[in-house]
């Protein structure tokens, strides 16, 4: 059965493998050190304890930004092991990250996505989020970045 649980710190190189072939811009492992030990509770992963080799499916690493007296919470990363998409996997980390946001009392939640990927835009639409406005040449290569948000009040 799957299972959505925070990361634990040895876990971080299997993360950094599935993001470095998810992503033609891959976060540093540095980075996901970092999240690791700071807020392990922002940093999910899906394993699957019936899987023979054992290992992490995919992740979805966030933070929350505090404005005053808005609570934001912004997704950093999400991403699934190649071999396990369309699986529902994503839908189950994002899933779980929206309900640990309410739970933390966020306001909304935030987030950056290629203009040209399409899979994971599809997958914020279909849990509610929408396009707010566009970040041009956000990306090293150019690409422009889609800022896409959900509204937790509009939703409660
Ligand atoms: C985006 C990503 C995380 C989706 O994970 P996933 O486990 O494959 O997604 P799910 O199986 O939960 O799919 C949920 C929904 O996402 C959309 N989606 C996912 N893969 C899709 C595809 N290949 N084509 C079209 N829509 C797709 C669909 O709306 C899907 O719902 P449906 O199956 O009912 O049609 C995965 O494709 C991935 O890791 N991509 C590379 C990293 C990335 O781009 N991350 C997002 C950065 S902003």
């Amino acid at each position: 059965m799957l299972k959505i649980r925070p990361i634990e710190n040895h876990e971080v190189n299997q993360i950094t493998q599935i993001e470095f072939e998810s992503f033609t811009d891959p976060y540093p492992k540095d980075l996901f050190q970092y999240l690791a030990k700071m807020s392990p509770e922002l940093f999910l992963v899906a394993v699957d304890e019936d899987i023979e080799e054992k290992g992490i499916l995919g992740y979805a690493v966030a933070d929350i930004k505090r404005h005053v007296p808005y609570r934001i919470g912004h997704i950093l990363s999400i991403a699934v092991c190649k071999q396990y998409r369309r699986r529902g996997i994503g839908n189950q980390l994002l899933s779980e990250l929206i309900h640990l946001f309410k739970s933390k009392g966020c306001n909304s939640i935030v987030l950056e996505v290629r203009e040209s990927n399409l899979k994971a835009k599809a997958l914020y639409q279909k849990l509610g989020f929408f396009e707010v406005k566009r970040r041009r040449r956000y990306y090293e290569d150019g690409e422009d970045a889609i800022v896409m948000t959900l509204d937790l009040e509009a939703a409660l």
